[in-house]
């Protein structure tokens, strides 16, 4: 019915695909996202013959399935390795996306390091930088040992003979907007060749076992350029954020076939490449003031593990009819729905204030848990009143100002315990709920009244005022 080579036009936000263009897409419901690109050959590589295809036609029962399948391998990087779920999957295929400059670059190359110096052939192929520039980087995060090789090559077609001829166990193509197929029209980074090149990598991963990272540039919406289809065709996609000022840097699990997603891990940028930081919480919460008043520490969960951090607000008089508030690094209409809370529950007057919230460090969280944090934060700002330095609080805040348990509390506390704090404020069904003793301080609030009562009573101050059990 329709031609081979008949013009379509795709989404560039989702790849939702249309025979003609429209102002809005149907599929996601962004506006004026509609490009002109070829529709999608068969995509099959040249000379491959869909052997993939034939071998996996054939229905099997499950115990047919060699059991030995769960191998892993180590990228040398504990906390990669962590947000993948065990180590990288043989013949996966991954896509790391971050915004420009972020370090993604770094990142791989001292995978590829790790894992050459662990005795597997690895290939790096840059479609971005020249042979002299990568080596001026290898300089920096030290020598290279064993069988890691590197190429600069964008066309695809020769990338795939490449490794059909030395077959590497693990490859990076950084990046995929550079890579083009001549058989495929648009310009390198095009909706349609995007889509292509990633289906041929994705037969070139599965068909000859190679494990495969895709270096993917992100736009200012915070999707992978255009096609956000590639996150649907990747087995695992980790996101590389932070700060571009700040040197720490959070690998985030987006998506992943073979682990649990939202688990992180955290880097660090230094002179020589990236340095792992093995214990978060302590590196968000160093250069945190002393005495200020709005701020506190609350703790929030990523998969399974808990950080702390500190949460800040900045409470003043309006100057103008319509109070300002903003919310960095976590959910805007969260800060306001509590604002109102406190308005109502508390009585505060806050629409007559402007607001500021912010998450020290960059860090971007929006869990409920950080309900009450942010609660404290704003009533000590308001109030011109400094919470303790060694208190942690953390719990949900519901719209009548009852304070709601949260997942993990026993972990959160622990985390608590580890880094020396002295009081935990936390929700009361949480408190009954616990097992073991911690040598912290647990005080359980039901509502946001008792939370603030229980903050007054330790505001400042080191002794045990309030009841250790309520
Ligand atoms: P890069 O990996 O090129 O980013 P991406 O591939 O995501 O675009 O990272 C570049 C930044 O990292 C650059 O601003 C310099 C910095 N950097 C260091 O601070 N130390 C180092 O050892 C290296 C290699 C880079
Ligand atoms: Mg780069």
């Amino acid at each position: 019915m329709a031609k081979s080579k008949a013009t379509a036009f795709f989404c560039k936000e989702c790849g939702y695909e249309s025979s003609k263009w429209m102002g809005q897409c149907p599929a996601c419901k962004a506006w004026n996202s509609f490009v002109e690109a070829p529709a999608a050959g068969k995509g099959a590589l040249p000379g491959k013959g869909g052997a993939v295809a034939r071998e996996s036609a054939e229905p099997c029962t499950l115990d047919q399935v060699p059991a030995e399948r769960e191998t892993r391998i180590s990228t040398g990087f504990g906390e990669l390795d962590n947000v993948l779920g065990g180590g990288l999957v043989p013949a996966s295929l991954l896509l790391v996306g971050g915004d420009p400059g972020i370090g993604k670059s770094t990142l791989l190359l001292q995978v590829c390091r790790n894992l050459a110096a662990d005795g597997r052939s690895v290939l790096y192929i840059s479609g971005e930088e020249s042979l002299r520039q990568i080596r001026l980087r290898a300089n920096r995060i030290g020598t290279i040992t064993g069988n890691l090789r590197f190429l600069c090559e964008t066309n695809l077609d020769t990338v795939a003979h490449v490794l059909e001829k030395y077959r590497p166990e693990v490859v990076v193509i950084d990046s995929i907007q550079t890579m083009y197929r001549e058989d495929a029209s648009g310009a390198p980074g095009s909706v349609g060749q995007v889509r292509e090149s990633t289906n041929v990598l994705l037969q070139l991963a599965k068909g000859l076992g190679i494990t495969i990272f895709i270096v993917g540039h992100v736009t200012k919406e915070g999707t992978v350029a255009g096609p956000r289809m590639l996150e649907h065709m990747v087995d695992t996609v980790l996101y590389f954020e932070g700060e571009r000022s700040a040197s720490y840097r959070i690998l985030r699990g987006v998506k992943n076939r073979f682990g649990s997603t939202n688990e992180i891990g955290v880097f660090e940028m230094a002179e020589e490449g990236l340095r792992e930081v093995k214990n978060p919480s302590e590196f968000l919460l160093s250069g945190r003031p002393e005495g200020a008043s709005g701020s506190v520490v609350a703790c929030a969960m990523e998969g399974t593990r808990p950080i702390l951090l500190e949460i800040q607000a900045l409470v003043c008089r309006t100057n103008f009819g319509m109070p300002r508030r903003t919310a960095a690094g976590t959910d805007y209409n969260r800060v306001n729905l509590l604002m109102a809370v406190l308005e109502k529950r508390l009585g505060l007057r806050l629409s007559e204030c402007d607001a500021y919230v912010n998450i020290a460090g960059g860090m971007r969280i929006s869990e409920p848990s950080l309900d009450l944090g942010i609660v404290t934060a704003l009533v000590s700002s308001y109030q011109d009143r400094p919470v303790d330095d060694s208190l942690l609080v953390f719990g949900e805040v519901g719209l009548s100002g009852e304070v709601r348990a949260v997942s993990m509390a026993e972990q959160r506390v622990a985390e608590a315990v580890k880094l020396g704090f002295e009081t935990c404020v936390l929700p009361q069904s949480n408190r009954a709920a616990m097992k073991k003793d911690y040598p912290v301080r647990l005080i359980g609030v039901r509502n946001v009244q008792e939370a603030m009562a229980v903050l007054e009573g330790n505001a400042g101050r080191k002794g045990g005022a309030a009841d250790g059990k309520v």
